[in-house]
Parts: C-alpha cells; sequence; structure tokens
C-alpha cells in the first residue's frame, strides 16, 4: 500500500479525522458537517473506530462490551490496531483513490490518547503499532474536539456507557492530558475546537476552518 495524506498526495480525496474525550460532541459534529458538505456537492464517506468494517465492528464489540472487563492494555491496543489495519485498507484507501472526502470518527491519535496515556503505554510504542497498522496514511486534518473531563462525564449521564466510558476519573484525565499534548504538538494538521460550546457552534467553528484551508479542499468547496 502506498502511504499517503498530508504531505503526500498519492491520493485524490482527503482524510479528515475526528477526536476528543468522551462526550465532546464528534459524532454530532460529523453528522452536521457531511450535511454541509452535501449541501455543497461534495460526497463524503462517514467511518468510524474502532469498527468501519464488518470484521472491526465485531472487533469492537469484542473491545467495548461490559464482558470485557479483565482485558490488559496490551490487548486493548493490539485489537484498536487491528480494527485500524482493515478500516484502512477494506475502507479508507479505496475511497481516497476514488477522490471522496472521508470522515473518521477516530483514528490513530485516539490510540495515542488512550492506550499511550490512559493506559500509560506510551506514545512512542503506540506510535510503532500505529504506523504498521496505517501503513504509514496520516489524515490531512484531524479535529481534536477538546472538553475538560468534568462537563464529558455530565455528558455522559444522558446516553449509555461502555467498557471505557466506565473507566475511573484518573484514566479519563490522563486521556485528556493525551489529546492536550497532541494539540500542543504544533503540527499543522491538527486544529483545536472547544467542544463546550454548542454543536451549531462547533460546526460553524469547523466549517471555516475548512473554508480557509488553502491545500486539497479549495477544490471541493
Ligand atoms: P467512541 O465512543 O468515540 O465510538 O469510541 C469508542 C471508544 O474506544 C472510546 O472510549 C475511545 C476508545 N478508543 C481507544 O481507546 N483507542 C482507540 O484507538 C480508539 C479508536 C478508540
Amino acid at each position: 500500500m502506498t502511504p499517503s495524506g498530508s504531505g503526500d498526495k498519492a491520493h485524490r480525496g482527503l482524510l479528515i479525522t475526528f477526536e476528543g474525550p468522551e462526550g465532546s460532541g464528534k459524532t454530532t459534529l460529523i453528522d452536521a458537517l457531511s450535511e454541509e458538505l452535501a449541501r455543497r456537492g461534495c460526497e463524503s464517506l462517514q467511518l468510524r473506530e474502532p469498527g468501519g468494517t464488518s470484521i472491526g465492528e465485531r472487533v469492537r464489540s469484542v473491545l467495548l462490551d461490559h464482558s470485557s472487563r479483565g482485558m490488559c492494555a496490551e490487548t486493548e491496543l493490539l485489537l484498536m490496531e487491528a480494527s485500524r489495519a482493515q478500516l484502512v485498507r477494506e475502507k479508507i484507501q479505496p475511497a481516497l483513490e476514488a477522490g471522496l472526502i472521508v470522515l473518521c470518527d477516530r483514528y490513530a491519535d485516539a490510540s495515542t490518547a488512550y492506550q499511550g496515556y490512559g493506559r500509560g503505554l506510551g506514545e512512542k510504542l503506540v506510535e510503532r503499532f500505529n504506523k504498521f497498522a496505517t501503513g504509514g496514511l496520516q489524515p490531512d486534518l484531524t479535529f481534536l474536539c477538546l472538553l475538560p473531563p468534568a462537563e464529558g462525564r455530565d455528558r455522559l449521564k444522558q446516553r449509555k456507557t461502555d467498557r471505557l466510558d466506565r473507566e475511573d476519573h484518573e484514566f479519563h484525565d490522563r486521556v485528556y492530558e493525551g489529546y492536550q499534548a497532541l494539540a500542543s504538538s504544533g503540527h499543522p494538521r491538527f486544529v483545536v475546537l472547544d467542544a463546550s460550546v454548542t454543536p451549531d457552534a462547533v460546526r460553524d467553528d469547523a466549517m471555516s476552518h475548512l473554508a480557509r484551508l488553502e491545500h486539497g479542499l479549495l477544490k471541493f468547496l
């Protein structure tokens, strides 16, 4: 597989990923952006991690089901990467080659934040597994929806929770720290969004970033 993404335009589409702690409103934002893009005549494909393929969705069930309570950190990372490897080859790469905008609800940065920081496996180790699973495919753009963990916890009270949602406060604080570290890494693909405002305001913020992008996206919008 040819690695592509920012810096290497081997494909014609765009890979946009959405990251953030629990309850940060990523899924609502992706739905809103997809609608907005469709109104402008841009076809997009929505995917999620873990999952997004038939194999990946089965892996997702194993990862998130409460019956998997005893799962060790290493197994958790490997299953996340297994789902990712399948998604990249079965869905993302073909969609990019067909020129689509791919909107992916979480990607490799989630393993950095959750397994690297949250589980304490370390950024460097996770980076190696991420590279293997993605074949080096990097997002063109990553929206980091940042919301303090306490606010995320309040939002979670209104929905059904999974195994990872139920981890203790310290775990989610470390995940947040991981996302903050990515946000301050200075890498140009990261766009930080304040997720504590209304869903419409988050969408408008994201759209204004898309419209300002000089490379790639202008040909779509
Ligand atoms: P979701 O709730 O955003 O659908 O994500 C599923 C859960 O999986 C969420 O708690 C974050 C977690 N996750 C990881 O721990 N590592 C990963 O690499 C990914 C993609 C998700």
